[in-house]
């Protein structure tokens, strides 16, 4: 990692609560993880000001991806361009502003993801996987942040995935709770 990005990190993690970030360890297990898949297309819902953004596009640089990254609120977006850039990678990612359901109604039958975080409203989270399965690739991951720390608000999503035998989820005991989804 280089020294532009690690302190745009060790920067960024002073405002982690007012921005709502992943903690450090899922920045850095969403890195591993998109390495190991060797994943090419990385689709994540919310923006926020680009910290996971960072960790999961320092991982596309390895595989030569590219990151689409869907956000509603312009300022944070703006705020996270910037960091992308300011790091070395422009380029490598499509910003996408608007509300995550309706961007991905909009995508195209042939628009596939290997890798998803879905991060932004949890009472969508449901809706969000509804809409993604069709777009997602044998072999997806499917990353959710949040399903321990906002449980209640999350339950229809976990019910969902966890229930559906085109996945294999487990919940991963990080900070806020992840929950793995692999599309078999
Ligand atoms: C938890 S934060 C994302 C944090 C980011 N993934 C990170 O770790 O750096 C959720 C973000 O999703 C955005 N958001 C919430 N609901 C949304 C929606 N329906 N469509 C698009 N973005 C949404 C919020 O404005 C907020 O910036």
């Amino acid at each position: 990692m280089n020294k532009i990005l690690s302190d745009t990190l060790t920067e960024l993690e002073k405002t982690q609560k007012d921005f709502w970030n992943v903690s450090r360890a899922t920045g850095n297990f969403l890195n591993m993880l998109i390495k190991i898949r060797n994943a090419k297309n990385v689709l994540e819902i919310g923006t926020s000001n680009g910290y996971s953004g960072l960790w999961m596009l320092d991982a596309l640089k390895t595989t030569k991806g590219h990151l689409t990254t869907i956000e509603y609120y312009d300022k944070r977006q703006s705020i996270a361009r910037n960091n992308f850039d300011k790091c070395g990678f422009a380029g490598m990612y499509t910003p996408i502003l608007g509300s995550a359901c309706d961007i991905i109604e909009g995508f195209d039958s042939d628009k596939k993801f290997d890798f998803v975080l879905i991060d932004a409203n949890k009472r969508e989270y449901v809706k969000n996987f509804e809409l993604l399965k069709p777009h997602l690739l044998p072999n997806a991951i499917l990353c959710a942040d949040n399903v321990n720390s906002h449980r209640e608000k999350v339950q229809t999503y976990l019910d969902a995935v966890i229930s559906d035998e085109g996945f294999q989820t487990e919940i991963l005991d990080l900070p806020a709770g992840l929950a793995i989804s692999y599309k078999l």
